[in-house]
């Protein structure tokens, strides 16, 4: 009995003794890992650019969003600039960043691929966009979609079409403008422009639909900058619900637009032609229609932005509206010598009017800078940026920059008489795979709109300033009083469009 006892009590012992011992050896194991990844989010930490990390949970937003909404936004990254130096860390919009206004770092994230850097946006925008939307796939899907969209925004077709239809829309809206009549540039515009661009995606035409369509975009985009809380009644349910509504109208032109295919073949008139012809399980009917809506997001409001501001800075530079007015009306006395048709090349070759939107473009940074959220640990030019860690890259400091451009805050179209517009320092439509597929588009828009403005109208520009946030636009909508100039010269012109 007593050797039973003996036995058993050995064996509680050890089993203890192993127990004590495993418990022992996982807090070794632990303290370990705890040791080596302190160790290495104190290198991390270490290798971090300077900048301050600002409060708990809100980080530096608040200080940001007060930038934002004052007439030097970029007064945010100056402070941090002179503190420590063009590329620091922050804490936005609910996380870490590294902020770069540094015109090589800047070009280098804009060149990566998904491999380093995926796009980043608040949660609201992501939830309305979908997970298939073109602003947030990557790899070879995106490439795919950014492919054959950007290769029929540039072809020859869509824009002698789009410059058809927008020399009629501009034309139909400039008539109706009396003399001595207060008109709103942001407002025109837009709505000239809001019809080309579904045209262009969709092919739809004027009228009852498009009128739907774009109370239910504009509800829609209502949601992009909202709080992510997807309960009925909430802003973001009910853009959700306008989303849903457009997707339908969409979905019934697809199936409109295959029907006619088992017709015949015929050639691609808008967007959705090109995507249908190459549909497949990876782009399916639904993605189509979802992206077509996602599609109008950077467009809708970037090129009346563009061709609103172009009027306000025009407004306040004579000898540059002068020189616009002087190029913009001898191509018209030319055409309509020759009794030829504006083409969109023509409107293409206007040097200085071309100028003239480069430099509204780098002056008013439509779009401010992008954002994106690094994939792995990188570094570029000696700055590191960990894995998960936001990168966001602010246009508007390095196209304000005193160091690239000589008085910046001037606008100076002759600049571009010398300066090239493809480098490094000059990125309103980014850079690398995401590169704008619109941008041949926005130009061609914007010089068609400022020929028919400038050589039908002169005006008086009544005040109105720029507000930068959330998005950039005129307070007022850019409101100009309009005289018509020689009626003979815009009649024969009109006879000309019509050939
Ligand atoms: C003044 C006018 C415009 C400006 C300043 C502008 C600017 C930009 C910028 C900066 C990006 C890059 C976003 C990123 O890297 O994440 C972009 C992307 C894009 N833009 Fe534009 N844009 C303009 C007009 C247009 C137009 C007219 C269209 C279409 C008709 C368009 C369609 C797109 C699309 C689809 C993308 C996403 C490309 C991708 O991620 O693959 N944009 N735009």
């Amino acid at each position: 009995m007593e050797e039973f006892w003996f036995q058993r009590t050995a064996w509680l012992i050890n089993v203890v003794a192993m127990i004590i011992m495993m418990i022992i050896s996982w807090l070794v194991f632990c303290y370990g890992r705890w040791k080596t990844e302190r160790r290495g989010r104190d290198e991390t930490k270490a290798r971090l650019p300077s900048g301050s990390l600002g409060w708990p949970v809100i980080g530096e937003t608040l200080d940001f969003i007060s930038c934002a909404y004052s007439t030097r936004p970029e007064s945010f990254m100056e402070k941090r600039c002179l503190l420590y130096g063009k590329v620091f860390k922050s804490h936005l919009f609910g996380g870490p960043a590294i902020v770069s206004t540094d015109a090589e770092v800047s070009r280098v994230v804009l060149q990566s691929d998904a491999r380093v850097f995926v796009p980043w946006y608040p949660k609201s925008l992501t939830e309305l966009m979908g997970k298939s939307s073109i602003l947030l796939i990557n790899g070879s899907l995106q490439r795919r979609v950014h492919g054959l969209v950007g290769s029929f925004f540039k072809s020859p077709q869509l824009k002698a079409q789009i410059t058809r239809d927008m020399q009629s829309y501009v034309q139909t809206s400039m008539n109706s403008w009396k003399d001595g009549e207060l008109v709103f540039i942001q407002k025109e515009a837009k709505t000239i422009i809001f019809q080309i661009l579904v045209k262009g995606l969709i092919g739809l035409e004027p009228g009852e639909k498009m009128q739907f369509l774009k109370a239910q975009f504009h509800e829609f985009i209502a949601g992009l900058m909202s709080l992510p809380i997807k309960l009925p009644g909430s802003r973001l349910y009910r853009s959700l619900k306008a989303k849903k509504k457009m997707a339908s109208i969409i979905q019934n032109i697809i199936e409109e637009k295959r029907r006619n295919v088992s017709k015949g073949p015929c050639d691609p008139r808008d967007a959705i032609d090109v995507l249908l012809e190459y549909s497949d399980d990876e782009l399916t009917d639904h993605l189509i229609s979802d992206n077509m809506i996602d599609l109008m997001i950077p467009a809708e409001d970037s090129v009346p932005v563009l061709v609103t501001l172009a009027t306000k800075y025009l407004s306040e530079c004579p000898l540059a509206l002068q020189q616009l007015e002087e190029e913009n009306m001898q191509l018209k006395q030319l055409k309509a010598k020759s009794g030829l048709p504006l083409e969109w090349t023509d409107y293409m070759s206007l040097s200085f009017t071309q100028h003239v939107i480069t430099e509204t473009l780098r002056l008013g940074n439509i779009i401010t800078g992008i954002m994106r959220k690094a994939v792995r640990d990188v570094e570029i030019k000696g700055h590191f940026i960990p894995k998960g860690w936001c990168m966001f890259v602010y246009f508007r400091s390095i196209h304000l920059d005193s160091e690239i451009y000589d008085d910046p805050y001037k606008f100076n179209p002759w600049r571009w008489k010398e300066r090239e517009t493809s480098t490094s320092t000059f990125m309103p439509f980014g850079g690398g795979q995401r590169l704008c597929p619109g941008l041949d588009l926005a130009r061609l828009e914007a010089a068609i709109f400022l020929h028919h403005l400038v050589t039908t109208f002169s005006w008086v520009a009544d005040s109105d300033h720029i507000i930068n946030f959330p998005t950039v636009r005129l307070k007022r909508g850019m409101p100009i009083r309009v005289a018509r100039k020689c009626i003979m010269e815009s009649v024969q012109q009109d006879q000309n469009l019509s050939i």
